[in-house]
């Protein structure tokens, strides 16, 4: 496909995608063919301090950096194969290796928090919005985009390619994430106390007359997806793997010639309310070595944040921002 990744995937965590090189490339194919769709209206006061929880490879760094160049970007990754792909790409963002529910920041330090394609992986999303909703200052927002793999349906519509369909969903269940969760995204962002709440369904449609959403959207993001889980599907005695490959092969075809291919995006943002500030200034200092070896100084964009600054960070709020 063009595009060369280098992610090591020993030692990482159990994740349904995996970090393998194929699933790099899907990462960042996805998030080009969405660029529009999803971020035509992300944009953040230049200044703004944000952090991306769940940054995988960069794919959304890039696109928010792109829309956004005042702003500095503070972007956190269970995986450390995954920040140092994203490190080569040379995206515009802070990289941290933390994890979600236990992030190395004090309160009421971000402007923004964005989050795309990743509470849908966690057993308890609404307690990670509660952290995230933490680390905004008063009046900060939060943007969290999930998919939905019930509003997805194609043509032609075949048993097989169902089943192959299913067995995405039941293995992600089966890892205890929800690939339902678009339709319950307003539910758990006002739940976890964001106010002013709104969802935004954004769809993607390609027939033959779309040739780039065929390809990019069809072809090199679903089904890669599905096909990441052929190795679940076995393990987990889903669908016989004959069926499973059918359907593969049908998902295929829907983004070909007299194919059509539909899916629903999921688009929520809200404001972090003050009382979600801890009223106790700042949690115990954070492990350095969850960050040592892997934050790294930017060396290029505007509105870097340094080390020094980042460790800042941790210990108070910066000034100056709008
Ligand atoms: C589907 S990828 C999405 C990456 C990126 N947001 C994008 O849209 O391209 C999900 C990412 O969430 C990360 N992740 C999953 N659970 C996490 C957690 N508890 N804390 C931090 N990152 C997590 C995974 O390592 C993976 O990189």
């Amino acid at each position: 496909m063009g595009r060369h990744f280098c992610t090591v995937t020993a030692g990482e965590p159990s994740y349904i995608h995996g970090y393998s090189e194929n699933e790099a490339v899907r990462l960042a194919d996805q998030a080009d063919v969405l660029a529009e769709l999803l971020h035509h209206d992300t944009r953040y006061a230049p200044g703004s301090l944000v952090l991306e929880a769940g940054c995988g490879i960069g794919a959304q760094t890039l696109q928010i950096a792109e829309r956004n160049p005042e702003v500095t970007l503070v972007s956190v990754d269970l995986s450390a194969a995954s920040l140092r792909t994203a490190r080569g790409r040379g995206v515009a963002a802070d990289l941290v290796r933390a994890e979600i529910a236990a992030l190395p920041f004090r309160d009421g330090v971000f402007d923004h928090v964005f989050v795309c394609f990743v509470l849908e992986h966690l057993a308890d999303p609404g307690g990670a919005l509660g952290a995230l909703g933490r680390l905004l200052r008063p009046g900060g927002t939060i943007t969290v985009i999930e998919g939905d793999h019930g509003s997805c349906y194609y043509h032609p519509a075949t048993d097989a390619a169902a089943a192959a369909w299913g067995a995405l969903v039941a293995a992600q269940q089966a890892l205890g994430g929800d690939p339902l969760i678009g339709r319950r995204l307003y539910p758990l962002v006002a739940g976890a106390g964001f106010g002013g709440v709104t969802v935004s369904l954004r769809q993607v449609y390609a027939d033959e007359s779309r040739p780039g959403v065929q390809d990019g959207f069809v072809q090199r993001t679903i089904v890669p997806m599905v096909e990441g889980v052929r190795e679940q599907n076995k393990a987990l005695g889903l669908v016989d793997p004959s069926t499973f490959e059918q359907g593969l092969a049908d998902l295929r075809a829907t983004g070909g010639p007299g194919g059509t291919f539909c899916y629903t995006f999921f688009r929520a943002t809200g404001v972090g309310p003050e009382l979600m500030v801890s009223a106790v200034p700042g949690h115990p200092p954070p492990a350095h070595s969850l960050i040592d070896g892997l934050h790294r100084p930017r060396s290029h964009g505007s509105g870097a944040v340094s080390g020094e600054v980042l460790s800042g960070l941790r210990h108070g709020r910066r000034t100056g921002r709008s």
